[in-house]
């Protein structure tokens, strides 16, 4: 890497961020099944021909195999990118960028009314109740429903993933020094937790749903809308499908197993065909405390899902959180929950046919048969890539019958052979190693239990998989691998030098004939990620990219109205990037394959996250996650202001709509 940190006698600091990141770090994952890099090794490893920015990765460690073009020198290679839009210089300072010629308008920011009756936002008075009308903390994934099909007028919803204490609450910090690993590490020490502070907490989670309107060709939100609503860690929802009224799911305040208040670390999701908002349930396990017995029945599952993770303290103030009380709740979280949005007062439903994991994101397609197939990635290093095909076909004409039908279907999860074949397994009680001998008494323990049925089925261990995004206009699949620091170097050869994959990187899925619940697809890397100006990083961007051009961490994506690829990624940085997050433009057809593009930048400290277009692809919703989030932050000292840049406000996320200026495709 060519951004190395001078040597220095100061501590070392330590974001609160960076400790939930190491906890994810971790890995939970101890079967013996093959890693993604294994298979990529011995993939390419066995290619005689590589053709393409492939072979560029693979020639050298020593030798720079791309050297940094200026925009004019891409040109003059006769690789243009697919993208019009003028690129914007990567970097790092206190505010967002966007290209040229575009408008990047805040539309919703942390603290912002809903509804008609919302309270003024109050940072140094919050109450639990005030930020159940406001708009929720952490804005994740971002998704349109059209209302009426109009695409200058709909619902936004968007997820609260999770909250930071540090920037979030005034006075509740301290600077402290420890030793770690022989090294002083200066970090912020928060304070001592209230219930009334976790309240907060639990208020700031969960998900928006607002509508919102082009008026004079910038977005506002409608605070008397009728469908406006917040959904919370406390919002009553009821567990449907295989596992619902399972002795598993029974609680000492639900008898029935099927009602579960709350839903928690909702990271990215989806919009379905019948506009139904899905949230997924990401590392739910931190919210849980307490400890677990090791021969309780439930302690091999928790323990494969990192539970109970202790990066909260609501165990401390709510029973259900603490696992030596009630062992069983931990098991109605990591779920997909969809969201009746045209009812305000529906009771969200945790689909569990879909599997329990810790679910990044959960987008889905109609297939040429009718069938809906999502796909969904467990964000962890070495955990894996699943898809869910319904049983039922999607009705167009009937909204209603398509409301449960994410209750049925097969759920499968990925193994990616080295001849370039992608196997989707069915994860179904009875066949193969699922059976009761091996602990999987039924279809709810093998979806309870989805990891330790995926280890049994042999699945392929990922660079933490994010979002995947399925492109209807190609039939192909795209596949975030955000990185996996702790891949071995006994797990890399030659042909595949990538010793930490610290960069991550993009698989391209290829289901057959166009026909999404293929059991038997084709796999291919799309791109390897980092700086190709430095050979050991051996990333793989054509050679159109510029030095502006290339990103580390992909995440997010979306595929635009014309089914080109945009890529939102979390973790660059000044430190290891020379840049913040950001949004790339990704060329995957024709000569400008592997061609990528700066169009978006965040403010320093912020991740990247939400993009989402409307049906014209004429607005672009992005998500500007933990900003200021840098360095020593707290409320009082965060690395930005922004987007106020007052003293007297906090920094604070926000969702904005980015839209061209005089109308037109983004791109
Ligand atoms: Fe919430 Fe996978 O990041
Ligand atoms: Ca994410
Ligand atoms: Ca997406």
């Amino acid at each position: 890497m060519d951004h190395v940190a001078a040597p220095t006698t100061a501590p070392e600091i330590e974001t609160l961020t960076d400790r939930r990141e190491a906890l994810e770090d971790i890995g939970q994952n101890c079967s013996t099944n093959p890693t993604m890099g294994d298979i990529i090794n011995r993939r390419f490893s066995r290619r005689s021909f590589m053709a393409g920015s492939l072979a560029v990765a693979a020639i050298s460690t020593t030798v720079s195999p791309l050297a940094i073009l200026t925009a004019e020198d891409a040109r003059a290679n006769g690789r243009l990118s697919g993208f019009d839009f003028t690129e914007i210089e990567a970097g790092v300072d206190e505010t967002h960028h966007v290209a040229e010629g575009y408008d990047a308008n805040i539309l919703l920011r942390w603290g912002d009314k809903l509804f008609a009756d919302s309270p003024d936002f109050d940072p140094l008075n919050q109450t639990a109740a005030a930020q159940e009308k406001l708009f929720g903390y952490n804005n994740d994934y971002v998704g349109f429903i059209p209302l009426e099909g109009n695409p200058d007028h709909g619902l936004l919803v968007v997820n609260h993933e999770y909250t930071n204490a540090e920037i979030m609450f005034p006075k509740f910090t301290s600077i402290v020094k420890e030793t770690k690993d022989g090294k002083e590490v200066e970090k912020v020490q928060l304070g001592e937790y209230t219930k009334e502070l976790v309240d907060i907490e639990m208020a700031a989670h969960g998900g928006t749903i607002v509508e919102i309107r082009k008026v004079d060709g910038k977005w506002q939100p409608v605070l008397d809308g009728k469908y406006n609503r917040r959904i919370t860690a406390k919002t009553e929802m009821q567990l449907s499908g295989p596992v619902a009224g399972h002795e598993r799911v029974k609680t000492p305040s639900d008898p029935t197993g099927k009602q579960v208040f709350g839903t928690i670390n909702n990271c990215a999701g989806g919009v379905t065909a019948w506009g139904t908002y899905l949230m997924s349930e990401e590392n739910f396990n931190g919210y849980f405390g307490g400890e677990i017995a090791e021969d309780h029945p439930e302690f091999k599952q928790l323990k494969r899902l990192g539970a109970p993770g202790g990066s909260y303290e609501w165990s401390k103030f709510y029973d259900r959180f603490d696992v030596s009380k009630e062992p069983t709740e931990a098991n109605r979280f990591g779920w997909i929950v969809e969201v009746d949005v045209m009812d305000p007062n529906s009771v969200p439903k945790k689909r569990t046919a879909t599997g329990r994991y810790k679910h990044e994101g959960c987008e889905s397609i109609v297939n040429k048969d009718g069938r809906v197939v999502l796909y969904s990635g467990d964000d962890e290093r070495f955990d894996y890539v699943y898809k869910f095909v319904t049983k039922a076909a999607f009705n167009p004409n009937d909204r209603a019958a398509n409301m449960d039908i994410l209750d049925e279907g097969t759920l499968y999860v990925a193994k990616f052979d080295a001849d370039g074949t992608v196997e989707w397994m069915p994860l179904i009680h009875g066949e193969g190693p699922l059976t009761e001998a091996n602990g999987f008494a039924s279809q709810a323990d093998v979806l309870i239990n989805t990891r330790l049925a995926s280890d049994a089925l042999g699945a392929t261990k990922m660079d933490r998989p994010e979002d995947i995004q399925p492109n209807a206009k190609t039939g192909k699949v795209y596949v975030m691998l955000t990185n996996n620091t702790k891949r071995k170097d006994d797990q890399i050869d030659a042909a595949n030098p990538r010793a930490k994959n610290a960069f991550g990187h993009i698989v391209e899925i290829t289901e057959t004939d166009g026909d999404y619940t293929s059991t038997k697809s084709k796999w291919d890397v799309l791109l390897k990620c980092g700086d190709p100006s430095v050979a050991e990083v051996g990333a793989s961007f054509s050679t159109a990219t510029t030095k502006n051009g290339w990103f580390g961490m992909p995440d997010n994506c979306a595929i635009d109205a014309d089914g080109r690829l945009w890529v939102a990624t979390d973790g660059n940085n000044e430190k290891d990037t020379g840049r913040t997050d950001g949004i790339w433009a990704v060329d995957t057809e024709g000569d400008a394959r592997g061609t990528s593009k700066l169009f978006f930048r965040v403010p320093v400290g912020a991740e990247m996250c939400g993009p989402s277009f409307n049906p014209t692809s004429d607005t672009f919703f992005v998500a500007v996650q933990h900003p200021g989030d840098a360095g020593l932050a707290t409320f009082e000292n965060p690395a930005t202001r922004w987007p106020d840049f007052k003293g007297d406000m906090p920094v604070r996320p926000a969702v904005i709509a980015i839209t061209k200026q005089g109308g037109g495709k983004i791109g």
